[in-house]
């Protein structure tokens, strides 16, 4: 591998059926479910771009170009804005898309899993490290603090191997995620030994489970591409992951901040409550919402 020293590429993985959210996600990409005001996908790449990455790669599926859309310029709606006076709405608008920012798209043509949906961005990614981000795991960083791929970039620039953000998770949910194992490598870092991807409570080696947000060298791909399908009968990530422990060493770092799951029906509820409160504009009057509710129905 040669020697990059930045982390330039991001990948979104955008291609999933999202069953979870269905109906609502019938003819429109999980992705773009709002939390609050903004999609899903904003707050990943806005999460991308923080970390010093620029070039922003998308593997889209079938109805998945509002996700297109949304990154692209909107002539006729900034034309109405702007001849309406809304300044405020307009710069909400065009900081979607900063000047030094690029964005490209590819498709998964079948939803064949995460490996495969990653291996779909190979010919655009090159020979570089780059980061994967899962937009249904929104990530906050601590408050006032680097996000959660800022740090994970900084602590690629001293390993120079695959890192994965992981949290300790309960027993009984181990079976939702890639499980790693392994050995203490600093205050925040386990060097893997070990990782199964969605093991049973009896099977699981610990409880770190890898969250949505890896920063992978370019080995991955050969890795992904020579292993068997996996778990679900899926071409899975961490199986291509799993393989580079001998050779290349791979990384979990216990990321600092917090994780909200929204693929799932509850962890997307908790994030809009928890947004909402803080929300500049709504957040005071949804406090007093809330606190007026009988919960006890
Ligand atoms: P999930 O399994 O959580 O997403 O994949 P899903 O399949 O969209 O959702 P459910 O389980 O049916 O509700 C994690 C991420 O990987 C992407 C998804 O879009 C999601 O961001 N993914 C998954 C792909 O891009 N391609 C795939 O083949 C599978």
């Amino acid at each position: 591998m040669k020697n990059f020293t930045n982390v330039n590429k991001a990948v979104f993985p955008v291609a999933g059926l999202g069953t979870r959210f269905l109906p609502a996600t019938k003819a429109q990409p999980k992705e773009m479910l709002p939390i609050v005001d903004k999609p899903l996908i904003q707050y990943a790449v806005e999460e991308a771009y923080e970390a010093g990455i620029r070039h922003m790669i998308f593997v889209t599926g079938r109805n998945k170009r509002a996700i297109e859309d949304h990154f692209d310029t909107a002539y006729e709606l900034e034309t109405e804005l702007e001849a309406g006076g809304k300044e405020e709405l307009l710069a909400v608008v065009r900081a979607l898309t900063p000047a030094d920012m690029d964005c490209s798209y590819v498709r998964q043509p079948r939803s064949l899993g995460l490996g495969h949906a990653v291996l779909c961005a190979r010919h655009i990614v090159g020979d570089e490290p780059f980061a994967v981000l899962l937009a249904d795991d929104l990530m906050c960083g601590p408050q006032d603090g680097p996000g959660v791929l800022a740090q994970m970039v900084e602590v690629f620039a001293q390993v120079r191997s695959c890192v994965l953000a992981v949290q300790e998770v309960p027993l009984a949910h181990v079976q939702r995620y890639g499980i790693v194992a392994g050995e203490p490598a600093g205050e925040r870092l386990v060097k893997v030994q070990q990782m199964v991807e969605k093991p049973s409570p009896d099977k699981a080696p610990s409880r770190l489970g890898v969250a949505g947000r890896y920063v992978l060298t370019s080995a991955v791909f050969d890795a992904i591409r020579n292993q068997p399908r996996g778990s679900g009968g899926e071409i899975q990530l961490t199986d291509g992951i799993a393989q580079l422990i001998a050779p290349e060493g791979v990384y979990a770092y216990r990321y600092q901040g917090k994780r909200y799951d929204c693929g799932s029906k509850e962890g997307f509820l908790q994030a809009s409550v928890e947004f909402a409160l803080r929300h500049a504009e709504v957040g005071e009057g949804f406090r007093d919402y809330l606190r007026g509710l009988d919960l006890s129905a």
